[in-house]
């Protein structure tokens, strides 16, 4: 892997890059195929790495994290995708849509009842905000929440929540008020086993299959109003702000895929002879490999260029949805583009399980869907490019 000429890393970062480099190759590279096989959740590994602080890295020493700054979060989730994007992603939802949210919006005890064990790896944190009639137009959700003395009321069901059937708290979104609606969503936070609550089967998914994703079902289910996230009617902007963090997650993991199935692909174009040379050497295998590692690039550009906007927006307040969608648009399209490149250019045996090849090809396809598909993506970065939002 290259080093980029535009950003010159601090000790701490390339510490950091470092661990989780080591540890992604020892721990995780080893098991990764089985339990994409087996569809089991990776409870020990992922245990390793809270106990290494690669869950909270950006949440400060007093709440359970390590306290830097979004590069290092960037640079070690890079690492963990390369390896395994389950994994990743279990580390993202983590540290960006789970833990940030709560430090950004959350009171002096919501932080450390609901980071702390997060942050510090012993527990697993989700969001859910996704319902089966909206994606996309998150705004019309149909689950409601009604207040009743000292709790609210929680009823609905929300789908496609990663790690909802492990997670042991919840960030989870509901209208107060749907005459409102965007204006009229409010966040929860919720504890697993809080009477009410009951979680979905697990999804049977194309690929991250060692990540559990499931639907969670509200039915009466009664929290404390101390565990309202933010005043009423401020949960969509909230849910807004914290995908912003997380799409910098998910196109990270798009770039780590992405990275291991051009670095298989970059030694199988050398290693591998047809017609009397390396297939590299055939320009139509060549210039795949340009336009793989040109793609990687650019999209390493971009994710370090929202990670910086983000530690930028923790003084100055600015959003930073703009360099955050087009970190995810592109580097999860680059991801799919390589991962095919790499399957074509393995041929027969990029087609088969006994390479991780078909695995990367199969993982990349969701980070084009989840935090907001491409189009989403677009849509973002048109209308703030057009001045319409
Ligand atoms: N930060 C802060 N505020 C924001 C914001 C942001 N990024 N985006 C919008 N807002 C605010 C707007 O300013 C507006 O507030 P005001 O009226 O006060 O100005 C309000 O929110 C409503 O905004 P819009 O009118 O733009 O809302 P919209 O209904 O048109 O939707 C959207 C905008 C971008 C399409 C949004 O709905 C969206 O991002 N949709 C995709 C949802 C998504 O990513 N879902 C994935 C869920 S998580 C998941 O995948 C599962 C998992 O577990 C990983």
């Amino acid at each position: 892997m290259s080093e980029l000429a535009l950003f010159s890393l601090s000790e701490e970062h390339k510490m950091i890059r470092e661990a989780a480099r080591d540890f992604a190759q020892n721990e995780i590279v080893p098991i990764a195929a089985e339990f994409d096989e087996s569809g089991e959740f990776p409870h020990a590994t992922i245990r390793k790495m809270g106990g290494m602080g690669f869950m909270g890295i950006e949440i400060p020493e007093e709440y359970g994290g390590v306290g830097m700054d979004t590069l290092a979060y960037v640079l070690a989730l890079e690492e963990i995708c390369r390896a395994d994007a389950s994994h990743g992603v279990i580390m993202s939802v983590n540290n960006s849509l789970y833990c940030h949210g709560i430090m950004k919006f959350g009171t002096e005890e919501q932080k450390q009842k609901f980071v702390t064990p997060v942050a510090s790896g012993k527990s697993i944190g989700a969001y859910s905000l996704t319902e089966p009639q909206s994606g996309s137009d998150a705004g019309t959700m149909k689950s409601r929440a009604r207040r009743d003395g000292d709790s609210y009321v929680l009823n609905g069901r929300k789908s496609w929540v990663t790690s909802g059937p492990v997670a042991d708290y919840y960030v989870v979104f509901m209208m107060t008020d749907p005459e409102k609606r965007q204006k009229g969503v409010t966040a929860f936070l919720v504890e697993a086993g809080t009477p009410g609550l009951t979680r979905g089967k697990k999804e049977p998914k194309l690929g991250i299959r060692a990540s559990a994703t499931s639907e969670l079902i509200f039915e009466n289910c009664r929290v404390p109003a101390a565990n309202r996230l933010g005043a009423e009617g401020e949960g969509f902007k909230i849910a807004m702000t914290v995908l912003d963090a997380g799409r910098i997650g998910i196109a990270t993991q798009a770039l780590g895929i992405a990275e291991a199935a051009y670095e298989a692909a970059r030694r199988y174009a050398v290693e591998r002879e047809a017609f009397g040379q390396p297939i590299g050497a055939f320009q139509g295998t060549g210039f795949k490999i340009a336009d793989m590692k040109t793609r990687i690039e650019a999209s390493r550009l971009l994710i370090y260029n929202a990670a910086m906007a983000k530690e930028k927006s923790k003084q100055d307040g600015r959003r930073y949805s703009l360099e955050a969608s087009m970190a995810k648009l592109f580097a999860s399209e680059t991801a799919m583009y390589v991962t095919h490149q790499a399957v074509q250019i393995h041929g027969g045996l990029g087609y088969s399980r006994e390479l991780p090849i078909e695995r990367y090809f199969r993982d990349a396809k969701i980070t084009e869907i989840y935090e907001g598909t491409s189009e989403i993506q677009r849509l973002v970065i048109s209308r703030s490019e057009l001045g319409l939002k």
